[in-house]
């Protein structure tokens, strides 16, 4: 009996003793994040900030490896990588989820949000949290909203009034509702990755692109498009994603803590956005390379009343209670 209660003890150790060799073995979890924007933007600064507070706070535990830039995927295999457990983490544009759900088609509606502290209170309401959880039956969670702010038109021309955009070429994300708005001012839109559209510009191959501040200043264009009308006509807001089986296989505590981490990284890089939005605006302006077309009331009204109308063929997909609560946010 004592012999076999020694052998019991002999062999509980050695499972143990394995057990934890092959768990240092196997060394920390990598939690690989992918973008594509440069890191002085608030996605950029947002996934430097997460790596640091989670290889403080877990040490040795979870690595991060942060990839900006499209160096490891551009948004349109990002998610298709991410299924196949090649990275973890990604921050893609809102109007990049086509493939996945209709629901998010809302955010890409053209002036919808008045503001950016609108688009924080329907994202914290009932209706944008529900939104985080409509990639799940494809694998997928939003873990939050990260935001970059309102989208401005660029051109080779100046555009003052929707007729300016008349049969010139613009590069949009992969967005059905982004090609009718362009489509709604008589411009031909083409849906082209982020990292190709620098090239584009410069070489002419497209006229003019819709983005924020920050990626018109990090990304050049500004230097290679003569005039930006400040239309703050749409909206580059993220949703942070991750795969639901790297989710759920990490270990309770480590899951509660990465989480946290986000949750503070992504509160840092929102408040970066404000005030990114405004300095990168100012760099532009300072540098004279590209002129900064102010519109009077009459002529935003124009653009209103011709991209409007989008809404509507755009309705059942999304869900008219979706648009309702989001135009409620305005108020
Ligand atoms: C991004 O901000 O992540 C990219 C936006 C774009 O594709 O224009």
């Amino acid at each position: 009996m004592k012999k076999a209660k020694i052998l019991f003890l002999s062999l509980l150790v050695m499972v143990l003793s394995l057990a934890f060799a092959s768990a240092s073995l196997a060394g920390p979890i990598v939690i690989k994040f992918s973008h594509v924007v440069a890191e002085k933007t608030p996605k950029g600064q947002m996934a430097i900030k997460f790596k640091e507070l989670v290889e403080k706070r877990l040490p040795g535990k979870v690595e991060v490896e942060v990839f900006p830039n499209s160096q490891l995927f551009g948004d349109n295999k990002v998610l298709e990588a991410m299924l196949l457990g090649d990275v973890q983490l990604a921050a893609p544009s809102l109007s990049k989820f086509k493939k996945y759900t209709k629901v998010l088609q809302l955010y890409d509606l053209p002036f919808l949000f008045k503001d950016m502290d609108a688009v924080g209170r329907f994202q914290q309401g009932p209706f944008g949290q529900k939104m985080l959880h409509s990639l799940e039956s494809k694998g997928l969670l939003g873990l939050g909203y990260l935001h970059n702010g309102l989208k401005q038109l660029s051109c080779n021309s100046p555009l003052r009034v929707p007729a300016d955009c008349k049969n010139k070429k613009f590069r949009i994300m992969s967005s059905d509702v982004l090609a009718a708005q362009f489509e709604a001012v008589g411009a031909m839109p083409l849906k082209k990755p982020f990292s190709e559209v620098f090239t584009l510009l410069q070489t002419k191959a497209i006229d003019g692109q819709e983005n924020t501040w920050t990626n018109i200043y990090s990304k050049k264009f500004y230097e290679v498009q003569p005039y930006i009308t400040e239309s703050n006509h749409g909206l580059l807001d993220y949703m942070v994603v991750t795969s639901a089986q790297f989710w759920k296989g990490l270990p309770a505590d480590i899951r509660a803590e990465v989480k946290k981490c986000l949750d503070e990284a992504i509160a840092y890089g929102n408040e970066l956005s404000a005030k990114m939005a405004i300095a990168d605006k100012e760099k532009i302006i300072a540098s004279k390379r590209s002129k900064v077309i102010t519109l009077t009331p009459e002529e935003r009204e124009q653009w209103v009343k011709a991209m409007k109308p989008v809404w509507k063929k755009f309705e059942n997909q999304i869900g008219k209670e979706y648009i309702d609560a989001a135009i409620a946010a305005n108020k």
